[in-house]
């Protein structure tokens, strides 16, 4: 089977195809990783590569409850015990860098959420301990706030990297900061970082510089979402815009590790409305390593390997509910439901206690 393939990431070589897709899941009380959290990532390191769930680059960027942040030395030695472990359990892991711009709420840090322009998603609500509250309309950053950002964004890549991280990641999908810059209907600037797709795109392609001015190897990648639109986000062209971000990704000095797709219907503008698929999109314009995330079973990713749609399959749920999917796959065992009520849940229930092959058979 192709999804039980070695692959060559970069410097790495991945045991197989199978990638564990960035879920958050809300276990880091105070923001800083701990055990649970360990023993959760060590449970899944037969994936052929974990991306760590979204952690926020600076306090700003929370927009949910106990999520892990990776910005402080706390926080940094944490994830260091996690790496350690995961590798140690012949696992890689690199680390999703996260900020939610606009979807963040003055609960997490006692000030407005910060976005390129000062419009609320016009869906959603923000999420905090107290319940969900309507979302605050954000403060338009500046010019030297956005170089501020940059800066928080390598900072954060250089923690990941003290931490033994493989790689990290860039969150520019879901509707979070990055995608806000990217997409009209959260960017209205007439500056250099709003108008032409030239310029919606450049907050993206600074952020990736300065994370691959700490990682100079083939260790960066990037997570886009052209037609998801979530949290509220939405773009008058997106094949136009998500076309363009992929070709200037493909033609970075230093190429990434991956790109990484959302698969969605991708809606298209003009008088000819209908639909192309995400990962097609940007397989057309990228022309190195597709990870391709989103409603795969074992079988229709086997095909999409296959017909070459994309070179890594992503699972985000699977891996949720099956800490050995690799071993699954191969044995052709049943797969384990998901519970959508622990997802986002306190606790070791329906995060740790998913049951492997060899505990499923011997209990
Ligand atoms: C509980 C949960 C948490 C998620 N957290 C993140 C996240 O932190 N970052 C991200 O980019 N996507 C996140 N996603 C999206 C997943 O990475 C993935 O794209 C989605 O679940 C679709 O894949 P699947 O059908 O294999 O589950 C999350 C999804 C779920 C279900």
């Amino acid at each position: 089977m192709k999804l039980l393939e070695s692959y060559p990431l970069g410097p790495m070589v991945l045991p197989n195809r199978m990638v564990m897709a960035p879920l958050t899941r809300n276990r880091a009380p105070g923001c800083v990783p701990n055990d649970l959290m360990r023993q959760y990532y060590v449970q899944r390191a037969s994936a052929g590569l974990i991306i760590s769930e979204g952690t926020q680059i600076e306090p700003f960027g929370q927009g949910y409850q106990d999520t892990p942040g990776i910005y402080s030395p706390e926080q940094r030695d944490a994830w260091r015990m996690i790496t350690g472990a995961v590798h140690r359990s012949r696992g890689r892991i690199f680390a999703q860098l996260w900020h939610v711009g606009r979807i963040s709420h003055s609960y997490y840090h006692g000030r407005a959420p910060v976005a390129p322009s000062a419009i609320v998603p016009d869906r959603g609500q923000a999420y905090t301990p107290e319940g969900l509250k309507p979302y605050e309309t954000p403060h338009a950053l500046t010019i030297p706030e956005i170089r501020e950002l940059v800066a928080a964004f390598r900072h954060s890549a250089s923690i990941a990297k003290e931490a033994g991280f493989d790689g990290v990641e860039v969150h520019a999908a879901n509707g979070y900061l990055i995608d806000q810059f990217l997409q009209t209907g959260s960017n209205t600037r007439t500056d250099e970082y709003g108008g032409s797709v030239q310029n919606r795109t450049r907050f993206l392609l600074e952020v990736v510089a300065a994370v691959q001015s700490v990682w100079t190897e083939q260790r960066v990648g990037v997570r886009l979402s052209p037609g998801a639109g979530a949290n509220g986000i939405h773009d008058a062209n997106p094949v136009e815009t998500f076309g363009y971000a992929a070709s200037q990704l493909d033609k970075l000095r230093q190429p990434l590790a991956y790109l990484h797709v959302v698969e969605a219907p991708v809606p298209t503008s003009g008088p000819d409305d209908h639909e192309v698929c995400a990962t097609e999109l940007l397989r057309s314009k990228f022309s190195g390593t597709l990870i391709s995330t989103g409603g795969y079973s074992p079988e229709s990713a086997e095909r999409a390997l296959e017909n070459e749609r994309a070179d890594l399959i992503g699972f985000g749920k699977p891996f949720i509910a099956n800490p050995d999917l690799p071993e699954r796959v191969r044995v052709g065992a049943t797969l384990n439901a998901p519970e959508v009520a622990t997802f986002y849940a306190a606790g070791p229930h329906g995060y740790t206690d998913y049951p492997s092959l060899a505990v499923a058979h011997s209990g």
